[in-house]
């Protein structure tokens, strides 16, 4: 019978697919070491992933059964692919069905630090309200606000029609820009990233981390943006120069940022959490329960189809 190794728990919808197979794994709540890794999935076929597990060519030559690695992610930056792909070990993901569940904690992102939310609760928790005045956590509308959306993808354009809903302008950069036709049926504007750097009030990051995108948003392109602007990150940490983000916001090069997502997760520097016009979220973009039920179920759909012998349905290589 073929072995399925998981390095975390996840739903049991996507377990209970996989019966038929020799299923084992770690149940406990903490996460394990790349040695424990490849202790544990030794002989098995199928190795079920979350993005907190680096997984890099040591362990997946350390694995010479292995026929598929299952993220229970749609971004898969955890993982070596090209080393998987020279062995011929199938990787897939979990597109689509957290698109909303990130759309939707992307506008919020927007919400809580163009109103101040987080502050305002924290302002309240310590008895520091003591009557309506016309200065209190003033911030900016959204509405004829611009939204730069960089990576116009499923999620992208998920947010795009929030902000419409809003009234907020939305331009976007992508590599390769949509069909005129989808732009207008959208209500969205292609520009260069320096443009839309230049007349964003709000900045919303959808694109995945590759070496081509680490840092793309560093000091130059920072330093490009509106005193008054407010960056979102729901996508992965070091999209951005995480160090110099912490400066702009300091000495008020920018206004604001909402963060899921951090350079060297979990850790989250000092300076960082000492800062008040941040709103800072443990990586929470796809935790509806609806979408981490789907995220599990696509799991196992993938695994059961690679352990068949047939293309899964979410292929990464
Ligand atoms: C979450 O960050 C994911 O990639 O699914
Ligand atoms: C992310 O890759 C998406 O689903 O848009």
């Amino acid at each position: 019978m073929e072995k399925i190794f998981f390095t975390f728990k996840i739903p049991d919808e996507g377990m209970l697919l996989l019966k038929g197979y020799e299923v084992t794994g770690n149940t406990q709540d903490r996460f394990l070491s790349k040695k424990e890794i490849i202790e544990g999935a030794k002989n098995c076929s199928a190795l079920i992933t979350l993005l907190s597990d680096k997984i890099d060519s040591e362990v997946i030559v350390s694995l010479p059964r292995l026929k598929v690695i299952a993220n229970y992610a749609v971004g898969f930056n955890n993982i070596d692919i090209e080393t998987a792909r020279q062995r011929g070990v199938r990787v897939t993901n979990t597109p689509g069905v957290l698109t909303d569940a990130t759309a939707d904690l992307a506008f919020g992102l927007i919400l809580a630090t163009s109103r101040r939310i987080v502050e305002s609760d924290r302002f309240v928790r310590e008895h520091r309200f003591n009557g309506w005045k016309p200065d209190l956590f003033t911030g900016p509308s959204l509405a004829d606000k611009n939204l730069g959306i960089v990576g116009l993808g499923r999620i992208g354009k998920a947010v795009a029609i929030r902000a419409k809903a809003f009234g907020m302008k939305v331009v976007y950069h992508n590599r390769k820009p949509m069909l005129p036709e989808e732009e207008e049926a959208l209500g969205v504007r292609h520009m260069s990233l320096e443009d839309l750097l230049r007349i964003s009030d709000f900045l919303s990051l959808h694109v995945p981390l590759t070496a081509e995108t680490r840092h793309m948003l560093n000091e130059k392109r920072i330093s490009m943006m509106k005193r008054e602007a407010i960056i979102i990150n729901t996508a992965r940490g070091a999209l951005i120069d995480e160090e110099y983000l912490i400066k702009a916001l300091r000495d008020g090069r920018i206004a604001a940022a909402g963060l899921d997502v951090y350079e060297e997760e979990p850790f989250i520097s000092q300076e960082l959490l000492d800062l008040p016009n941040v709103v800072l979220l443990p990586h929470v973009g796809s935790a509806t329960h609806e979408a981490r039920r789907a995220m599990s179920i696509m799991v196992g759909r993938n695994v059961a189809a690679v352990l068949e012998g047939k293309e899964p349905p979410n292929v990464v290589v």
